[in-house]
């Protein structure tokens, strides 16, 4: 998609990673991604064919979100971007909630999660939407603070809490 810059969009052209879109080739590699963060956060990540499924299921469906990543000059995956878009009728058009991003511990601070954010409102302004959202981990998240400033350094800010219930 293009080479790394940082956030703010000043060119800092760095030849050790890169942002690109996912492929359905790269669909073991987001599941991977995914379990990674999920470790991170806490959370019980799903079986890793469903892992994969859902990821094929929105790379074969673009118009239900988009998936982005970073990888090393190797072609290791080192940051993971999912995003889904949606619809509601207080929102004019559609508009894009981050369900992941997550740069590997040793590759952070050096704008790999900007520029993934940065590719995301590049692709989704392309398609006519105007408005990103995220919801932030829990409050048991140690990096909370950290990742609310990484967010808020990125124009995001404060909508609300999130809730949710698990239907059986
Ligand atoms: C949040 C995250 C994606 C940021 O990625 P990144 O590539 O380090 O981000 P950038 O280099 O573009 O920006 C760095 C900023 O992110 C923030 N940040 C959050 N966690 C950080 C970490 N562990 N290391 C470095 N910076 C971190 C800092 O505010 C930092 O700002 P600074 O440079 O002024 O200190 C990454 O830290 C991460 O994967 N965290 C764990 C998972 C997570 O919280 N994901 C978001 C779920 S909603």
């Amino acid at each position: 998609m293009s080479d790394a810059s940082t956030p703010q969009g000043a060119v800092a052209p760095s030849p050790a990673w890169r942002v690109r879109l996912a492929a359905p080739v790269d669909a073991q590699a987001v599941a991977g991604a995914t379990c990674e963060l999920l470790a991170e956060l806490g959370g019980k990540p799903a079986e890793p064919s469903q892992l994969r499924a859902a990821a094929l299921g929105i790379l074969e469906d673009p118009d239900s979100g988009a998936l982005l990543l970073a990888e090393s000059q190797d072609g290791t995956v080192v940051g993971y971007l999912g995003a889904s878009f949606s619809s509601a009728v207080r929102i004019p058009g559609r508009y894009g909630t981050i369900e992941e991003l997550w740069v590997k511990r040793d590759w952070r601070g050096q704008a790999i999660g900007g520029r993934l954010l940065e590719a995301l409102f590049e692709l989704a302004r392309a398609r006519g939407i105007s408005r990103i959202e995220v919801g932030l981990p829990g409050e048991s998240f140690a990096g909370l603070k950290a990742t609310s400033a990484f967010y808020a350094a990125s124009g995001f800010t404060q909508v609300g809490m999130r809730m949710r219930r698990l239907l059986g």
